[in-house]
């Protein structure tokens, strides 16, 4: 029986650790080639290595599926050239890419440094937008459509207390996905995004992971999404962003609420106080 990625060419960033580590076992068991990419950093991105990579490769190999390793930093551009460069070497095509790397530097905005800033939006909005863009151009070129499934998270999207970072990354990375599903849709590249919730080394010491492991939380949960995302089975959705939750799968919807028309021209201040409840009603 073939796999559903059979013949298809994924690039995952981010896949030596946690959860981009689970998408790129899965996919080569679907039957993708795989460019496993990561720099193999810590948490915080600190460090550097590409034993991460390697291991994930030999893995997929070990189980009779087929991967390169990447050590690129998709924060950059000749990182993105790249990770783009090893996959056409090795592979020749790019089907889909699932960017995924990401890194945390968590502080209150009062008390974050602008370098802190920088690292973490440059790893995760400039990354995606860098490898999105490198990626993008070649899909373009093969005619033949494509997948790029993107990682956002409840931070970006609903907020969370001490990530103004991260969060403020994330919600671009909302926004971008937004963008991009517009604008490769005649190219016949879908474009989607993922929140998910998973235990790994990213979230382990939060307090609301308290009570799962990795058997009811793990990043295996979040996986099948991606694959899901990445294959023919999702030609038909783009520009939807998926949050996952161990089982369960649900959509993020931005809200607006119905609002009130004034007549007559622009509202005063003080009309806006007293209309306030209704104009706030979804
Ligand atoms: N775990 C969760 O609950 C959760 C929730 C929301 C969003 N996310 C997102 O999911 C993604 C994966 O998170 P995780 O929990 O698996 O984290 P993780 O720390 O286990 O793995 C992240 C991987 O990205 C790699 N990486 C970091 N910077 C890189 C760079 N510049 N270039 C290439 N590789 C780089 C790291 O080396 C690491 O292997 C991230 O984008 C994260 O923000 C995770």
């Amino acid at each position: 029986m073939s796999g559903l990625l059979e013949g298809k060419v994924a690039i995952i960033t981010g896949a030596g650790a946690g959860i981009g580590r689970e998408h790129a076992l899965l996919f080569a068991k679907e039957g993708a080639k795989v460019v496993v990419n990561d720099l193999g950093s810590d948490r915080n991105g600190g460090g550097k290595g590409g034993e991460a990579a390697d291991k994930t490769v030999a893995d997929i190999k070990a189980a009779g599926g087929d991967a390169v390793a990447n050590y690129d930093n998709v924060a950059t551009r000749e990182g993105a050239d790249g990770i783009v460069w090893t996959a056409l070497n090795k592979y020749g095509k790019i089907d889909a890419l699932v960017n995924n790397a990401g890194i945390l530097r968590d502080k209150t905005v009062l008390n974050l440094s602008e370098q802190e800033w920088d690292l973490v939006v440059d790893v995760h909005l400039k990354g995606t937008f860098l490898v999105t863009q490198a990626v993008a151009r070649v899909m373009k070129a093969q005619g033949k459509g494509g997948r790029i499934v993107n990682t956002t998270s409840m931070s970006g999207l609903v907020g969370n207390f001490g990530q103004g970072n991260y969060g403020a990354a994330k919600g671009g990375i909302y926004s971008f996905t937004r963008v991009c599903s517009m604008e490769f849709a005649r190219m016949g590249v879908t474009v989607n995004a993922i929140a998910p919730v998973a235990l790994t080394r990213m979230t382990s010491d939060l307090s609301m992971m308290k009570g799962f492991n990795n058997e009811n939380l793990g990043p295996q949960y979040i996986a099948p999404v991606a694959a899901f995302l990445a294959s023919d089975l999702s030609a038909d959705i783009t520009g939807q962003i998926v949050g996952v939750q161990g089982g369960k799968v649900f959509l993020y919807k931005m809200l607006e609420s119905e609002g009130v028309t004034r007549e007559g021209g622009p509202w005063s201040p003080a009309e806006i106080k007293e209309k306030w409840a209704e104009i706030s009603k979804v």
